[in-house]
């Protein structure tokens, strides 16, 4: 870990990106896919699973809930199965893993009773869990805080019932942990102001052929008729669509032409709207899309982010990139998160003339940015580094790229088969 904790990449910028990517199954939909796993002892085969750090972490949780896992990252196959033994989650994974609190609802729902660490602040903002908790006293489990551990118990003779849950607010793992417990509650569960986010709308499906009965999954009403019993499936993850939108902005960022292949183009829509009134010309063929931006310029665009089918959140600091480079003026507002802009000062150190007010970002776009020392603090503020960098002149050195490894599968190939120099030192 301590060798991972050091990895950056060295990035030489200034090539324009060419060719194709194929892109992986969504993170975001094989995390909360693996977990549901827990709601049957029967074997689940999962195709398109991403070789990722998140899904390593998915995998040693569910092995310690006592689940035999196997996992071939070359294909992408992964093999779940035997029932649950243990219904605690360790503050150890939960820490490294905040979506482990999706264990949290599959645990109550099977085994009656549940023990998941609390997760606490991460570097995108406070990110509370108030939303899984109040859904899941709705179906009637009690809920404890102690020692750190969200403790829950089924009181209803160890199994929750059905129960009519309107959201707060619109929460992805919050919608995907209800659902999933939902599906092994006595009686129905309506889900309102449910997350339409595709990923929400996979798991449904995966649920689904594992015999859970979840209708309208993708909308913001989900009804959930439990069942006594799920068993076993097949089921393919979802492309990723933050993959996708990261190397179509990689290409056009650099003044290239990347397609990228097995992608599900319509759960892009925002996204390629937005690329378009960046200037780019993208064409979408079945599975593929292509973003052509050879001797184009970039045109400023004005994002605010939303929840699915508005401007994802998880594309916020890539786009951000593109207004840098924009002929003019821009800005870039972030809705879903407060503390989402740690990649704005390390861009600046880049020559980008950036300016956080409140919850946006004004950008005045440069002709060039600069290569240099840079810190990742997440996920997706990692893949903006790396794309500035890719655009920049010089050398970049992305450090903590660990966050990257997260949720990116095969970055260093899968950038260089683009033309990209990237290498990772310690
Ligand atoms: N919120 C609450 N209470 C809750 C849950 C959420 O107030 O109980 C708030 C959050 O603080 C936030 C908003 O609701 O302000 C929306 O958060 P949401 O719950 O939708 O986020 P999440 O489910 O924790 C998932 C993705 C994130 C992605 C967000 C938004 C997974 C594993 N994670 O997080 O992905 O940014 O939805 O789309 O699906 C990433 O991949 O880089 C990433 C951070």
């Amino acid at each position: 870990m301590t060798g991972l904790k050091t990895a950056k990449f060295k990035i030489v910028g200034g090539k324009a990106l060419d060719g194709e990517v194929v892109i992986s199954g969504a993170k975001n939909a094989a995390l909360p896919i693996l977990l549901s796993t827990i709601l049957t002892d029967e074997k689940v085969c999962l195709k398109n699973v991403p070789d990722l750090a998140d899904v390593k972490t998915s995998f040693k949780l569910l092995q310690d809930l006592g689940k035999k896992c196997s996992f071939e990252a070359e294909t992408g196959v992964a093999v779940i199965e035997g029932g649950v033994t243990s219904h605690v989650a360790s503050y150890e994974l939960v820490k490294t893993m905040r979506a482990s609190i999706m264990a949290l609802g599959p645990l109550v729902a099977y085994a009656g009773s549940a023990e998941v660490s609390l997760p606490g602040g991460c570097a995108i903002g406070a990110r509370p869990v108030d939303l899984h908790i109040k859904g899941l006293k709705e179906m009637g489990a009690q809920i404890n805080l102690d020692d750190g551990y969200i403790k829950a118990n089924a009181i209803g003779a160890g199994r929750l019932h059905g129960g009519h849950i309107i959201m707060d607010k619109v929460s992805v793992t919050g919608t995907e942990n209800l659902m999933m417990a939902a599906c092994l509650a006595d009686g129905t569960t309506v889900i309102d102001n449910a997350a339409l986010e595709p990923e929400v709308e996979d798991l449904a499906k995966c649920l689904n052929k594992m015999g859970a009965n979840v209708k309208g999954a993708g909308t913001s009403r989900i009804e959930i008729e439990g069942v006594e019993k799920l068993h076993g499936c097949d089921h393919s993850v979802v492309a990723d669509r933050i993959e996708a939108g990261t190397y179509l902005i990689a290409g056009i960022a650099t003044g290239g032409i990347v397609t990228c292949c097995n992608t599900l183009p319509s759960t892009l829509d925002a996204v390629l709207q937005k690329l378009r009134e960046a200037n780019a010309l993208i064409t979408v063929d079945g599975t593929s899309i292509t973003a052509d931006m050879r001797n184009r310029q970039i045109k400023p665009v004005t994002v605010v982010t939303a929840p699915h089918p508005g401007f994802p959140t998880d594309m916020q600091a890539q786009i951000t990139v593109l207004n840098a480079l924009a002929s003019g003026v821009s800005s870039v507002t972030e809705t879903i998160f407060e503390n989402r802009f740690m990649h704005i000062a390390e861009l600046i150190r880049m020559g980008a003339k950036l300016e956080i007010k409140g919850n946006t970002v004004i950008c005045e776009g440069v002709t060039r940015l600069k290569g240099a020392q840079v810190m990742s603090s997440d996920l997706r503020a990692s893949a903006s580094l790396v794309i500035a960098g890719l655009a920049a002149e010089g050398t970049t050195i992305v450090d903590r790229i660990y966050h990257m490894d997260r949720g990116y599968e095969h970055i260093e190939k899968k950038v260089r088969g683009l033309g990209g120099e990237i290498e990772r030192i310690y």
